[in-house]
């Protein structure tokens, strides 16, 4: 049973990535980060997600320094934006330089391809293992990758992602995928798990989180970590950030976790990985 904030999972390559990590997608504002940053680090967590797409790696970088946390405590991952990806190989290397800079460490734990550009990210995959065998990075991996598009990367490449970053909730449980993702010993990470602040549209988490004494973020995230899957929810709000750490102190049954896998309507609040377009 995963039971504290620090547990972690053990990637194909034998590193430990935690369980629960904070998203800080559309932190915009360096003050309003600044504080999320540090009010997630002093509620526990170990593990921020970023991206050079987000705007605010150096950000980051500051409120993780101000923590006072030393960096090898913490788990931090960035991603390979997609204009990058597109200017091929060298440019991948530049962009990962780029981010590790901004946000003033001497290495990343993981660096993931944001998005799938067809006919450009085994290119970039080659340019992340470049990376990874040069020892600036823990772990390289995907985000937003189908099962087609995993299998290609390793048919390509003969190297397996550690983790595939992508859309999970209660209305896209990914089952198909995150199966694939096991057999092939690739770490699932749900991003969205809040469904982007829909998360109130679900009514039938409402009965399951009474019985529990739980929000029904509580229950959804909890239910993501059962399921062996990572998860960063995001918020700007300290009651909420603690509220969405407070997950490690019950267990959802066989039956409402099954309950939860029911809902699901293939709905995504983020554009198919099929056709990425920007
Ligand atoms: N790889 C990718 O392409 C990709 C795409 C999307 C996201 N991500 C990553 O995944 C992270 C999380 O996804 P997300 O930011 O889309 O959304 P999320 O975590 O699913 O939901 C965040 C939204 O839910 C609200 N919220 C937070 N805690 C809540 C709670 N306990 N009860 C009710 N509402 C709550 C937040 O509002 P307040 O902030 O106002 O509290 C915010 O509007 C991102 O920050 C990013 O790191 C990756």
């Amino acid at each position: 049973m995963i039971s504290k904030i620090t547990d972690c999972t053990t990637l194909n390559n034998n590193v430990k990535m935690p369980w629960l990590g904070f998203g800080v997608w559309q932190i915009e504002n360096p003050k309003v980060l600044n504080f999320a940053v540090k009010t997630a680090l002093k509620a526990g967590y170990i593990s921020i997600d970023t991206a050079d797409a987000y705007g605010n790696e150096r950000d980051v970088g500051i409120a993780v320094k101000e923590s006072g946390i030393p960096r090898e405590k913490l788990f931090i991952t960035t991603k390979l934006w997609n204009a990058r990806q597109r200017e091929g190989y060298d440019a991948v290397l530049r962009a990962f330089e780029a981010s590790r800079k901004r946000m003033g460490f001497e290495y990343l734990d993981l660096f993931l391809i944001h998005w799938p550009i067809k006919g450009k990210y085994i290119e970039a995959w080659k340019a992340m293992i470049k990376l990874y065998k040069e020892g600036v990075i823990r772990a390289i991996g995907v985000s937003n990758f189908h099962i087609h598009m995993l299998q290609d990367i390793m048919d390509q490449t003969g190297v397996v992602p550690a983790v595939n970053q992508v859309e999970l909730h209660p209305w896209l449980n990914q089952e198909p995928l995150v199966q694939f993702c096991r057999e092939n010993g690739i770490q699932v990470e749900a991003y969205s798990p809040l469904m982007n602040g829909h998360i109130r549209e679900v009514r039938e988490l409402n009965d399951v989180a009474a019985k529990y004494g739980k929000t029904p973020a509580q229950i959804v995230l909890r239910w993501d970590l059962q399921r062996g899957i990572v998860v960063i929810p995001k918020s700007v709000h300290e009651n909420r950030i603690i509220e969405n750490a407070d997950i490690f102190d019950f267990e959802l049954t066989k039956e409402d976790m099954e309950a939860i896998n029911s809902l699901n309507r293939n709905k995504r609040f983020l554009p198919d990985p099929e056709h990425v377009n920007f």
